[in-house]
């Protein structure tokens, strides 16, 4: 049995995401403390004392925020933390306010179209921010702090908000993932259109206003990427024939981007956005069974049997038009370049932006490798050096990946074709705090012909299994990664994994049905992120007082406990923001993770070890993408799928879940939050 086939059952959930990505976080309230006892600890992180602290734990000793209390006091984090919420508000710190912005729906181009609370068309959506907000840059105008362009991706989308007012929503009782079919099993035209315009990149401008506010600006810049904007393929796959298809028989074009959760930033100034679980939009139904009759390229990804299987059913769209039936990937013509079959090809990729260009094509770099990309993070670019950068594979035992180009940087001529060609390597952690990078290239680590791997082409197309292959590390759904920007060291989130058994476990994943996650760190000698080795470390073991460990020592406590690490960026002042995705969680959740409340942000000492709860969120949101402007006094954070815990039946009688960020009955909204702080100092400090 091939490695992926035991893993099966978790890429074939197209229809039952639970939140648009990712399945919710936990199960069982037995984390087994013996567990992080028994697996042999990294050589830096989870020293005596920590080990000893989880040690009391186990043996019931009393630990609440004490232990934590016994870190070194920074001078980086310097407010006062909040508690964990229940309430359907925003909370920051003393001394620190917010205000909304850019909320789905808010007009940013063509004829700046009102936002009409899930009552816009499709059309109109093409000019208006998308839904669930995830991943976050600004890019200042002149270096300006004050003066930017704002881009961020958007996940995935909740239809019955787009579509709440709408006749045959309005009143009905719809779960956060349903949308409405005719009798015929088939869908409206426009309503598919506004769905794939809610998703892919918004690009606006935003200045901050004579009183302090931060406003959207009308701009030549501003843009919407849509699930249906043309984007050319660049890199080893382009023009192989895994992604010739009707739309580019050349199989050098595709459309579109989907299920973008976070980002990344080229030493060159352009904006990357990662193609999460853009498996679940395709629905190839020529065969019955996923496997092992359907080619492995949808197989390993979870492309659906179903023939509703598209989560959305786009495919379904009544007219027929080619922007919606390219959503089915069944083989229906004489060859792949008569029909969709290889559409899904074009999906998995991270996807290369500019946005102070706005009749600039997207471009799909495929050397970054395929998979549920999560985002991507650059090494700090040397000059005549390689160009390196990480990405995660969010799904349960799934990988960690790196970039190495094989041209050198030049700053203010190197730009994204640099990432066209170079090496893609795989994470292999070892139980001693060493690890190695695998390479994922023709005749290395097992990939060859022999072992059904063509070329490199073909690798990078079934990246997760050459990964297999090769022998790399299973990790607890590496999500965001960052880097440190004055030591170099590379943070990785791993959220959770409620199916890691007992016999799973190692060093790097050391808990068994693991419900709280874990962050892991890791650099080099000398700081040389090309080497294929390197040292890690657990930075903290996430969780209760009772059930967590800081790589300094202790346990989380009153001040910071958390759960599900998702979120992760480290500012220029080194200070580490960590957010938490623990699932839809709303007022009336009842499970292990109660007592963490509303997800939240919270800022780390990558130093002293110590973290501190910076602010929680609103009911069913998932707080996900913080970024500052350069001077770091103004930042601005994500809070996205507000009420998507809220129930069919709330839903007919117009209860949302949430009501942020309107607080006036509307159906609740994905949004920007702009924190400052009164002082007009740094925002953390
Ligand atoms: Fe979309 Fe893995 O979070
Ligand atoms: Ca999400
Ligand atoms: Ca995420
Ligand atoms: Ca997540």
């Amino acid at each position: 049995m091939k490695d992926f086939e035991k893993d099966y059952p978790d890429h074939t959930e197209a229809m039952g995401y639970e939140h648009g990505d990712e399945p919710q976080c936990n199960t069982s309230a037995n984390p087994n403390f013996y567990d992080v006892m028994e697996a042999r600890v990294a050589r830096r992180g989870f020293m005596m004392g920590g080990l000893a602290t989880i040690a009391t734990g186990l043996f019931g000793a009393s630990l609440s925020g004490k232990a934590a209390l016994a870190q070194t006091t920074s001078s980086l984090i310097g407010f006062k933390p909040v508690p964990v919420s229940f309430d359907d508000t925003v909370v920051v710190p003393e001394g620190y306010s917010f205000q909304i912005l850019g909320g789905t729906g808010e007009p940013i181009s063509g004829d700046m179209p009102a936002y009409r609370p899930g009552a816009n068309t499709g059309a109109e959506q093409e000019h208006q921010i998308g839904q669930c907000h995830d991943g976050i840059h600004f890019f200042p105008i002149e270096g300006s702090s004050e003066d930017g362009l704002l881009v961020e991706n958007h996940e995935y989308i909740e239809p019955r908000f787009l579509h709440a007012e709408k006749e045959g929503y309005k009143g009905v009782a719809f779960d956060k993932r349903s949308v409405l079919y005719d009798a015929d099993g088939m869908r409206d035209d426009d309503e598919v259109r506004m769905e794939i315009a809610a998703h892919g990149i918004s690009i606006f401008r935003t200045t901050k206003q004579a009183d302090g506010s931060w406003a959207i600006v009308a701009d030549p810049h501003n843009r919407r990427i849509t699930a249906n904007t043309p984007m050319e393929i660049a890199g080893p796959v382009r023009g192989s024939a895994h992604v010739r298809t009707k739309y580019s028989p050349d199989g050098t074009m595709t459309r579109g981007t989907v299920n973008n959760c976070a980002h990344g930033v080229t030493p060159w100034n352009t904006y990357l956005a990662a193609e999460e679980n853009w498996a679940g939009y395709f629905a190839n139904t020529t065969e019955i069974d996923q496997k092992p009759d359907l080619p492995r390229e949808h197989a390993r990804y979870g492309v659906s049997t179903n023939p509703q299987g598209g989560r959305y059913g786009w495919h379904l769209a009544k007219s027929g038009a080619d922007e919606f039936v390219r959503w089915d990937a069944t083989a229906k013509g004489a060859s792949a370049t008569d029909d969709y079959r290889n559409e899904p090809n074009t999906y998995g990729w991270m996807v290369e932006v500019d946005p102070f260009d706005p009749e600039s094509t997207p471009v799909k770099r495929t050397h970054l490798g395929r998979f549920a990309h999560e985002g991507v993070v650059f090494a700090p670019a040397v000059e005549g050096a390689p160009v390196v950068c990480y990405s995660g594979d969010d799904a349960r035992f799934e990988y960690i990946y790196k970039f190495v180009s094989e041209g050198v940087y030049v700053p203010g001529e190197t730009d994204g074709s640099i990432l066209d060609s170079g090496t893609l390597y795989v994470a292999k952690f070892n139980d001693d705090g060493t690890g190695e990078w695998l390479a994922l290239a023709p005749g290395r680590n097992g990939l060859t012909p022999a072992n059904g791997f063509a070329d490199l082409a073909d690798i990078l197309v079934n990246t997760r299994l050459a990964a297999d292959t090769a022998g790399a590390t299973k990790m607890d759904r590496p999500e965001w990664g960052t880097i440190d920007p004055n030591t170099g060291e590379v943070y990785f989130a791993l959220t959770n994994n409620s199916r890691r058994t007992q016999a799973q476990v190692d060093a790097v994943n050391p808990r068994a049905e693991n419900n709280f996650g874990q962050i892991v760190r890791w650099n080099y000698d000398n700081g040389d992120h090309t080497k294929a080795s390197f040292d890690w470390d657990l930075f903290v073991i996430a969780g209760n007082a009772r059930n967590s460990a800081l790589a300094t020592g202790g346990s989380l406590g009153d001040d910071n406990t958390f759960a599900c690490p998702d979120g992760l960026w480290c500012d220029d002042s080194s200070r580490l923001w960590i957010q938490t995705d623990m699932g839809d969680i709303g007022p009336d959740y009842e499970g292990p993770l109660k007592e963490f409340g509303m997800n939240m942000l919270l800022a780390a000492d990558p130093a002293t070890g110590e973290i501190k709860r910076f602010m929680t969120g609103p009911w069913g949101q998932e707080c996900t993408g913080v970024v500052t402007t350069p001077d770091g006094k103004t930042m601005f954070v994500n809070f996205q799928h507000p009420g998507a815990h809220g129930s069919a039946d709330d839903f007919a009688t117009g209860k949302y879940g949430s009501s942020f960020p309107d607080y006036n009955g509307t159906v609740p909204r994905s949004a920007t939050v702009v924190i400052t702080k009164d002082d007009g100092g740094v925002i953390g400090a």
